[in-house]
This record gives C-alpha cells, structure tokens and sequence, in this order.
C-alpha cells in the first residue's frame, strides 16, 4: 500500500509505558508500533509513564526506528507517576497532560500497563474523551483480562498479562535451580516471589519442584500458622532427599507471635502516588520461625527483580504481537476506551487473533488468584492450576537425580 494510501495517515499514535517494567514490554511497544505504523500512524514513545506527558513534555518518534523487542525492560522508561490526585500528590496534573497531547497533536494514546497505568488511562477516556487503548502488562497476573481456562470441563476466570509468561519461566528455573542446594544441604528454602496482593507469581514455583506454598489470598492466622507448620515438617520428613523449597508471596499476611497482629511485612513505608507501600522480607520471618520451631535448617531466599529482567520469552514475544493484532482491530473500527486481552487460554500455537477480543476499560480492576486454583488444606497449587501453566509454559522443569546407595557397615 502506498504510503499516501494509508488510511491513518497524518494521525500519530503516542505509547507509553508505566508501572513496575516486565520483559514482555518492549515486545509489546515494538509490536504496536509495527501495526500502527503500518495503517498509516505516525508512531511517538512517551518516556517515564505518565510523567513524559508532564511539564514540557518528553516525546520520542519511534516511526521509522529499528527496535529489539526480545530486549527485556523498556526503552521508554517506565515510572509510577499519576496524573490524577493522590494522597501523595494531591495537584492534578490532567491539564498538563491535555495540553502536551495537544502540543505534540496525538490523536490516539496506547497505555501500557498494569491496574494503574490503564486506570489512569481510562480516567482520561471517560472523563476527557481522550482516545485511548489500554494494553495489558504486569508480572503479577492480577490485572483482569477475563480469560477463560478450561480444565477438565470446568470453566475458570483467569488472568493473561504479558510479562508473566517470562516472569513464570523465570520463577520456575530459579526454583528448579534452587532444589539441588536445598538437597545438599537438606534445608527447607523459603523462596519470596513478588505479586504484590496475588499469588499467580509465586504458583510458578511448582512447575520448578516446589512442593508447597504461601499466597496473599490466604491469611496466615495463629491457627493456619500451627497447621501450616506440623504440614511442614510431615512433608519434609516424607521428602526422599529431606529438602523443600516452599514459595511464598511477598505479601502474604502474617500473624505476629510478638505484636499479636496479623499484617505483611513492609520493606519500606514509603507508598507510590498510587498508594501502594513495597514489600519484602517476609521469607526471612518465615524461615526462622521454621527454624525455631520444628528444629529444621531453614533459609530465606528473595527472587527480587529476578523474574522482572532480562529477555523476552517466546511465549511473551507471541503474546504481544497477537494482543497488538487486536489493537490493529481496534484501531481500524476507531473503538477507544478498550484493551486487547486473550478469550481463553491458549498453547503457544494458538496465540492467534481470533482467539482475542476486547475488554471494556470500565472493567479494568485487580483479580486475585482463583479459589480454584489454590487447596487451601495443603497449601498447595492443585492440578488445575498446573493446567495453566502448562498452556503456558509446556512441561514443569526440574531435575531429578534419584539415588539409593548402599550404607556401608563397618566391618570392626
Ligand atoms: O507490580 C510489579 C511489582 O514487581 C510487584 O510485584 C512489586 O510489589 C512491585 O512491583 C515492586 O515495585 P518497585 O519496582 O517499585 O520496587
């Protein structure tokens, strides 16, 4: 088609990206592009979130540029800035904002992110009129997208957001990892996995051998405490190799013995303009109270960023590009104030367009783990759950090395 032909051209279509960075990010701002570009756009990066948007502006042209979508991070930067009132910040800065969309003449904006960014963004939509599409982005998992699982003739709600299939990789490589030191040393490895109020993240584990599991979803009370422990030690006992790695969420609730409260561990008090405080450190809380009570060697093991850096999975690369098929879609009938998310969930070969469709940005919210998805009385992921991730991640990968050696008796 003939670049006089386009049916876009002359309008420029801006993307940013906001919120904690995935490696499924660049993917996702590369894939856009290309599908913008091609219907005629001319296609702009807003750096740093929301914040490019601020002040006098910090707008690249990304048009005609060669990209590397495998490149984990975001070459646009990323920041948790809101342009709306917070408890933080309680200026407005939406003004700012309408006049550098005016200034820079950008016709539609594509919104990167998680629960927040995209909230933000359909803020503007319904409030402003501004045209946007939101696209789905978060290692945690938690941001609705309506995707149905199918498992054995049970259907669930879940959740498919581009960054977690890498981040699951990851989590699942560093567990499988993890298991030959947990073996050696016959300790019990409490391994912290980010998700802030959702445990999708850390049910990764199991696909790397960890046997059980703590999630924000269940509230670890005095009485779950003393059950979880005795759970513990029969379970480690019963281990071939004494070991277990036991995956835990950043923000699971705790009870305190000492304080006699029930709260997460903070890592610092500090909150974002979105009002979320950071957490961290509860894998080390929960290792030495393993250690005290049932006598068992216990170490703390954080994951940190781990699951958020490096490349792009091929999973994610897919993913991306299919979700911005969709936003080619939406484009073409003009149809704002919506965001591309998969109607099921899909092996790697079916990551199709006609297997996605479009959510309201009205609908854009949190969604925890599923009750489905947890056993509450092993604290443990079920099989539905390793269904999920075995459309996304194939097979569980860990090593096994299954010895019985003679005990040698001596002879005097
Ligand atoms: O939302 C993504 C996430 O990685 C959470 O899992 C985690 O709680 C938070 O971001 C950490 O944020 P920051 O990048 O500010 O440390």
């Amino acid at each position: 088609m003939k670049q006089s032909n386009k049916i876009f051209k002359g309008k420029t279509l801006a993307i940013l990206t906001g919120g904690g960075d995935t490696s499924a990010l660049n993917s996702s701002i590369e894939s856009i592009r290309n599908r913008a570009s091609m219907l005629g756009f001319k296609v702009y990066g807003i750096r740093h979130g929301w914040k490019g948007l601020l002040g006098d502006g910090d707008v690249l042209d990304l048009t005609h540029q060669p990209y590397d979508g495998w490149y984990g991070g975001t070459a646009l930067r990323s920041s948790r800035t809101n342009p709306f009132p917070s408890k933080k910040n309680p200026e407005s800065r939406v003004p700012q904002v309408l006049r550098n969309l005016e200034r820079y003449k950008i016709d539609v904006l594509v919104s990167i992110g998680g629960d927040d960014t995209n909230g933000a963004a359909k803020k503007l939509y319904e409030t402003e009129g501004i045209p946007v599409i939101g696209f789905p982005k978060t290692i945690d998992n938690d941001l609705r997208t309506r995707t149905i699982h199918l498992c054995q003739g049970t259907q669930t709600e879940a959740v498919l957001c581009p960054g977690f299939p890498s981040a699951a990789q990851a989590i699942m490589e560093f567990t499988a990892r993890l298991k030959t030191t947990a073996e050696s040393h016959s300790r019990i490895m409490v391994l912290e996995v980010m998700g802030r109020d959702a445990g999708w993240l850390t049910g990764t584990a199991a696909f790397g051998g960890a046997s059980m599991g703590l999630i924000p979803e269940v509230e670890m009370s005095r009485e779950r405490k003393d059950f979880f422990f005795e759970l513990v030690k029969e379970a480690y006992m019963k281990s071939p190799k004494k070991s277990l790695i036991i995956p835990v969420s950043e923000g699971v609730r705790w009870y305190d013995e000492k304080t006699g409260k029930l709260d997460v561990v903070y890592a610092s008090s500090e909150v974002d303009e979105y009002g979320h405080p950071r957490f961290g450190g509860i894998s080390g809380v929960i290792a030495s109270e393993i250690s005290q009570r049932l006598k068992i060697e216990a170490r703390a093991q954080i994951t940190g960023y781990f699951p958020r850096s490096g490349a792009c999975s091929a999973y994610d690369r897919r993913l991306t590009m299919t979700l911005a098929d969709k936003v080619a879609d939406l484009l073409l009938r003009e149809e704002y104030g919506r965001m591309p998310v998969m109607e099921k969930i899909t092996p790697y070969v079916e990551l199709e367009e006609f297997n996605t469709t479009s959510i309201d940005m009205g609908d854009v919210g949190n969604k925890p783990l599923p009750e489905a998805y947890f056993d509450i009385n092993t604290y443990s992921f079920n099989s539905a759950y390793m269904d999920f991730l075995a459309h996304i991640l194939g097979k569980p990968a860990f090593p096994e090395f299954e010895y019985d050696f003679p005990v040698v008796i001596p002879f005097g």
